[in-house]
């Protein structure tokens, strides 16, 4: 390929079906041929090798809010609110946020969820068992729908505190403003997530003032207490943020265990490996997010002169890190696009990495950790119910998950 015959960006979304189809078709001559590549029609500097994209993800001096970016930063300003009429902190979420406003709202954020997720396994396979009782067995039924959508959006719901009774409005808020993901979202999709979003304000709003009333076991009792402890965050900041965590965690943890269950039934080696091994259940956990991560990609934007693989990078130029690409480095994984539960263990750059990395990880990893060895316990004969079907990929850019998956149990 030339480099003007190399995808850019655009082309680099399940929006191409070449793309859907096989990511490493287009990505492996790109990190091969250009892995520094300014893109001809974002502007962004596109990362696609593994050391490159971990040392930048890693790199703390980076700058992420977008407003800092050149003017044409197209992907990274295509999805945060540019708005300077209020403090950022009260705009943006620390997913796009700088320091020092992004140290003192992450810390406690990080600090009350790690203690909730680490209490929390006996409440996810309550959640998972319960996702479980809903699968029909003998014909065919969508996984997607009746288990890896509901389990994440039932979790964090449990984490929240959310009231049995508010559940059905509270998943239907989740899912709408998921819309805030894509960059390319039509009016409609972008009417229907300002909606979603106004409904979960209020309800995060009068829930915080409850709360501090009539404090619970959840987490946003733990951050109203953190708060009356001296933690400096606003109400109106920690709405933003408990808003974060549903649009920053839902629709990934939901194509973790979605994508999981793919690889290990178009596995059937590794499968049987786990099932004689449970032990193996968190590297296969680890080789889901190398293999078929969620995330494609995370930005920075250079905060001084750099220089990247020998490219001069000029400041304000936004960068893009591309996970998938760097997950799938051949330099640095054998085999790379092998799906392998014993790999010998090198870190993945699905969660991002330094100041940013997931704040979800430890939540996510929990949730597939449990869900994956209890449906194949479960139902033992699991099967795609049409195993030489061509899959259909959700088509929003830079996350990959399966639009249904068609099993029988
Ligand atoms: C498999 C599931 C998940 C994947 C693949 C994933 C991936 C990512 C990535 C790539 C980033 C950007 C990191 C960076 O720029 O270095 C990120 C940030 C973030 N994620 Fe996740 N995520 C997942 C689950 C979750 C969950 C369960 C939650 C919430 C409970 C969550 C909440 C967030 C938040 C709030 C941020 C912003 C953190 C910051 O900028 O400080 N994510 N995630």
């Amino acid at each position: 390929m030339s480099e003007a015959e190399l995808p850019s960006i655009l082309q680099l979304t399940p929006l191409n079906p070449d793309y859907q189809a096989d990511p490493h078709k287009l990505l492996d001559p790109l990190r091969a041929q250009c892995p520094v590549r300014k893109d001809p029609v974002s502007g962004s500097v596109v990362l696609s090798r593994y050391n490159d994209v971990r040392a930048i993800v890693s790199d703390r001096s980076l700058w992420r809010d977008p407003i800092n970016a050149e003017e044409g930063a197209m992907l990274q300003r295509g999805t945060a609110n540019l708005q300077t009429d209020q403090p950022r902190a009260e705009t943006i979420s620390i997913l796009h946020l700088d320091d020092p406003d992004h140290a003192r709202i992450r810390q406690p954020l990080s600090q009350a969820l790690y203690a909730r997720v680490a209490k929390f396994r006996g409440e996810v396979e309550r959640i998972v068992d319960e996702a479980l009782d809903r699968i029909p067995e003998g014909e065919p039924f969508d996984l997607m729908s009746l288990f890896c959508v509901p389990i994440p959006i039932d979790v964090i719901a449990s984490i929240l505190g959310v009231d049995h009774d508010r559940l059905v409005e509270f998943r239907a808020w989740s899912e709408g403003s998921i819309l805030g993901l894509n960059p390319f979202r039509t009016e409609e999709q972008t009417a229907q997530m300002e909606w979603a979003s106004a409904q979960l304000s209020a309800y995060f709003l009068k829930t915080i003032a409850e709360r501090r009333v009539a404090p619970g076991d959840d987490l946003i009792s733990d951050m109203v207490k953190l708060q009356g402890e001296g933690a400096p965050l606003s109400d109106e900041e920690l709405r933003i943020n408990l808003g974060a965590l549903l649009v920053g965690g839902n629709l990934t943890t939901t194509d973790l265990i979605g994508n999981g269950v793919y690889l290990l039934l178009k596995n059937p080696g590794e499968l049987a490996k786990l099932k004689a091994d449970p032990g193996l259940i968190n590297a296969t956990v680890e080789e889901i997010l190398r293999v078929e991560g969620p995330v494609d990609i995370t930005g920075r934007i250079a905060s001084s002169p750099l220089e990247i693989g020998g490219c001069p990078v000029a400041p304000k130029q936004s960068i893009t890190t591309f996970l998938r690409a760097a997950n799938h480095d051949p330099e640095v994984f054998e085999d790379p696009h092998s799906f392998n539960i014993s790999r010998k263990h090198k870190p993945h750059v699905a969660f991002g990495g330094g100041a940013h990395i997931c704040i979800g990880a430890p939540l996510a990893r929990l949730e597939a950790q449990v869900a994956l060895p209890r449906l194949f316990a479960r139902f033992p004969n699991l099967r795609l119910a049409e195993p030489d079907a061509q899959m259909e990929w959700r088509k929003l850019p830079f996350f990959r998950g399966l639009e249904t998956l068609m099993l029988v149990a």
